[in-house]
């Protein structure tokens, strides 16, 4: 026999022909992974067959060819990936079930041309449903009911002549094995397995492929984690399912950048992405007390968003803090500097904050907003209309300077904000409520 499977542990690397729960040598928990052997004869072969005439070469004698980028004509998906996707390049598409995956993949075969869409979760029938849902007629995506991997690269390969396929959409790797292994499809063998033989496909065939990877509200599952080093982009698709705002997230990306977030908004006719991001995080122009309004960096772009929150006296012994959309620590912080530095007997007082629109503030660069806000409910007084504030706060109560503050600021200016208040303007947070209140 030249080929069998080993279970491996992931943790020591010892081999076992069956499975264990709990690694026999070195006592680690749920290690063990199945893994295709090839025999060393074979293997041999193989390497050799592939390393061929390879020489080493200077570095500066490789020819640097302008990687020929095919846009998605998805804008946001572009933005993404940097341009476009490129010919061989493999993108893992993370995400929790019902987030928009496979949605948003079906719109990227509309606009791609001719696209084979290999489903193992969906049947073709559903797959025909959302198509009809999201208005796309288009003739040239094929479907391909399977789940075999191997049978799926042996259609690819007999579908790839004179460079009429443009891409292939795997949804989703969880559902793919190979018989070479007898573990379940969705253990973390056949995951990996499968995706390391689509990889292959990719890079000899130079078609860029687009792998659905599904991550469970605990984000633990075999699956991103797993194919990370294996991929060359993965893409993280978030947002609340019951708001219509969806953010996709580079996390890792070979040809482009990792500082970018692609905005889509999940429509009843699919994903749209949001260019212009002028008012999606804003309430109405009113300004009334708790309100306030932040300039938060997705990627590289700074977008408006409104904090709120409610500021009522407490009827407990342990006031109740709750934060949405915001890191309850900080939320704890800003709370104590308040009642510290501005004498804010904020103790008395439960406190909820949310910020608008669903998306989650990670950086330090809103705590002035977010002061700013409680503040405003405590004393029962709006803010001015039209400010923003961005800022840092310092456990003194001192406001900081942030990342691209320039940015923000004029991006606020551009968006008809006249009050724009920084560490220019306001030194410390006890001078901001005299001038910003009405
Ligand atoms: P889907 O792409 O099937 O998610 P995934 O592949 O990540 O599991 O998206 C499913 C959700 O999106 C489902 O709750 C319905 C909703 N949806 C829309 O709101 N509009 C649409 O046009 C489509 C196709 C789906
Ligand atoms: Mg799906």
């Amino acid at each position: 026999m030249t080929r069998g499977s080993l279970f491996v542990c992931q943790q020591c690397g010892n081999e076992f022909a069956k499975w264990f729960g709990k690694c026999p040598t070195c006592g680690e928990w749920n290690s063990l992974v199945e893994t295709v052997v090839v025999s060393g004869e074979r293997l041999k072969t193989r390497l050799r067959k592939s390393s061929g005439e390879v020489k080493p070469k200077t570095l500066n004698s490789i020819k640097i060819s302008k990687s020929s980028r095919t846009s998605t004509k998805i804008p946001e998906l572009d933005r993404v990936l940097g341009g476009g996707v490129v010919a061989g390049q493999v993108v893992l598409i993370a995400g929790e079930p019902g987030i928009g995956k496979s949605t948003i993949l079906l719109q990227l075969a509309d606009k791609l041309g001719k696209v084979l869409y290999i489903s193992g979760e969906e049947s073709a029938q559903q797959l025909g449903i959302r198509a009809q849902r999201l208005g796309i007629r288009s003739k040239t995506i094929q479907i391909l009911e399977e789940t075999d991997v191997d049978g799926a690269i042996d259609t690819i390969n007999s579908m790839v002549d004179g460079n009429s396929l443009k891409a292939v959409i795997i949804d989703s790797i969880q559902t793919m094995q190979t018989a070479d292994l007898s573990g379940m499809a969705g253990s973390a063998g056949q995951v990996r397995e499968s995706a390391y033989r689509l990889v292959r496909l990719a890079k000899t065939q130079n078609l860029p492929i687009f792998i659905v990877g599904h991550v469970t509200k605990e984000g633990t599952f075999a699956g991103p984690a797993l194919l990370a080093h294996i991929v060359d982009t993965v893409l993280w698709f978030e947002g609340d399912k019951s708001l219509t705002l969806r953010l996709l997230r580079a996390n890792k990306n070979r040809f482009g950048p990792t500082d970018e977030v692609g905005i889509f908004r999940m429509e009843d006719k699919g994903l749209i992405s949001v260019t212009s991001l002028e008012k999606i995080f804003l309430e109405t122009g009113k300004s009334v007390p708790g309100s306030a309004v932040a300039s938060v960096l997705e990627g590289t772009r700074p977008i408006l968003v409104e904090i709120q929150t409610l500021v009522v006296p407490t009827k407990m012994a342990f006031p109740r803090r709750i934060a949405q959309g915001i890191d309850a620590k900080r939320l704890e912080v800003i709370l104590a500097v308040l009642q510290k530095r501005m004498g804010l007997p904020l103790f008395k007082f439960d406190v909820f904050a949310n910020v608008v629109g669903g998306i989650y503030i990670k950086e330090p660069a809103s705590d002035f907003a977010l002061a700013l806000s409680i503040a405003s409910s405590y004393f029962d007084k709006p803010i001015l209309t039209k400010t923003v504030a961005i800022g840092e706060v310092g456990l003194l109560g001192e406001i900081r300077e942030v990342v691209a503050q320039e940015k923000r600021v004029k991006e606020s200016r551009r968006l008809g904000f006249r009050n724009v208040i920084t560490n220019k303007e306001v030194k410390y947070l006890n001078q901001a409520t005299k001038k910003l209140f009405k």
